[in-house]
């Protein structure tokens, strides 16, 4: 259900989760595209007559109190870009949340502190669920970046009151649905960042999944060894040879082509533009070199299997892409896959901290088709999982 299956909200009390975890320096928000993430669906509840309640976590406080990890140093900023004033109230449960709601009007809007300063939070608690459902009379849930936690704010409480997807949410799940659930075939996945260990379970579910999987990033060099490749000194996680086989063999099985490059850019020390740097075939990697971006042949190539594909999937940059020039490949095939984007041909979908940061890096961000604000909810949503605060939306009458 969706904020359009709400019926008459005037006066009703909303209780809208949305993730409000925000990176901070010095006292300001540094970046703010979770809070305008949520200004669609905070602005029509609002404008609808509701008095919206704003539930969110921000750190990981552990059920302490801590005033560092007090979401009333968001809400001034929250104001701002909403730009209208925004209360706070000190506690997201109990009496004293009760009474301060109690005084507020249609219209108004609050957040309430973070709901991490209770235990109870992430063990999902029943009790402290319906501590926090008391305070309201439906149950929004907007926060995609946090539904991979099944706690008391985006789990439990979803049982407890009349529950409804954000717009924010819905648009998530409209995107990822035609990016792995329904797409349009062929479909490309892109897959960078160090280590192999950290997304196993993606790259298990994708071979299965997609018709192209492009493998970059460190976690590419464990493929290459497993292959036989000497990747002299690169990162490369030995270990995992065996795992990455196996990989590669259901791929085989499925349908899926990988590709690994063939050229890479190596470089002795890993520095920005460092003397040593060449492109080299992966077969010609020197013991003391390390690989730190993929090549431009084999960028070439990874484009051309991009113009034939109709959907793509993005997480992890391809190379050491924060050191000039090992965000090259990132950038050139970032910027390939926005000018399909932009010429109809492709829907690109992208998600994870990094990924974001390359594809503005690239200066492409708006041009994919869809751009999400999750970091853990966008992996396990890649490695197939059902995300428990989605589901809960789901089972609902
Ligand atoms: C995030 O920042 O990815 C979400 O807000 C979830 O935060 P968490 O990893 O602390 O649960």
């Amino acid at each position: 259900k969706t904020l359009d299956d709400l019926g008459d909200i005037n006066g009703k009390r909303a209780l809208v989760r949305v993730d409000l975890n925000v990176p901070m320096a010095d006292g300001a928000v540094t970046d703010d595209t979770r809070i305008r993430a949520t200004l669609p669906t905070v602005t029509e509840l609002a404008d609808r007559g509701a008095i919206v309640l704003l539930l969110a976590h921000f750190g990981r406080p552990k059920g302490m109190q801590r005033p560092d990890m007090s979401l009333s140093l968001v809400t001034r900023a929250y104001g701002e870009v909403l730009g209208r004033p925004v209360r706070f109230v000190e506690d997201c449960q109990g009496s004293h949340a009760k009474d301060a709601i109690a005084t507020m009007n249609p219209g108004d809007i609050a957040i309430l502190e973070n709901t991490r300063f209770h235990a109870g939070e992430e063990k999902n608690d029943p009790a402290l669920a319906a501590a926090m459902a008391e305070l309201g009379d439906i149950y929004v849930n907007d926060a995609f970046s946090a539904a991979h936690r099944a706690h008391a704010s985006t789990e439990g409480i979803a049982h407890l009151l009349p529950a409804y997807a954000g717009r924010a949410m819905e648009r998530e799940l409209k995107a990822l649905e035609a990016a792995l659930g329904n797409p349009e075939r062929p479909v490309a996945a892109v897959v960078g960042g160090a280590k192999v260990s950290t997304k196993l379970d993606v790259l298990q579910n994708l071979v299965t999944k997609v018709d192209h999987l492009i493998i970059g990033g460190g976690m590419a060099n464990t493929f290459l060894a497993a292959r036989g490749v000497d990747v002299g000194k690169s990162l490369c996680e030995h270990d995992l040879k065996d795992t990455a086989l196996r990989i590669l063999d259901t791929a085989d099985h499925a349908g899926c082509t990988v590709h690994l490059p063939y050229d890479v850019v190596v470089a002795k020390e890993f520095a920005a533009n460092p003397p040593s740097l060449r492109i080299a075939n992966v077969h010609e990697v020197a013991a003391e070199e390390m690989i730190l971006d993929v090549g431009p042949a084999a960028v070439e190539a990874l484009a051309d299997a991009l113009k034939t594909c109709r959907t793509l999937v993005w997480n992890g940059p391809l190379g050491a892409f924060e050191t000039p020039p090992f965000d090259e490949a990132t950038v050139a095939l970032a910027r390939t896959a926005a000018a399909l984007t932009v010429s109809g041909s492709l829907v690109s979908v992208a998600g994870g901290g990094d990924t974001v940061a390359a594809l503005n890096h690239a200066g492409v961000a708006d041009d994919f088709t869809f751009v999400s604000t999750a970091g853990g909810a966008f992996l396990e949503w890649m490695e197939g999982k059902e995300l428990p605060g989605v589901k809960a939306l789901e089972n609902q009458e």
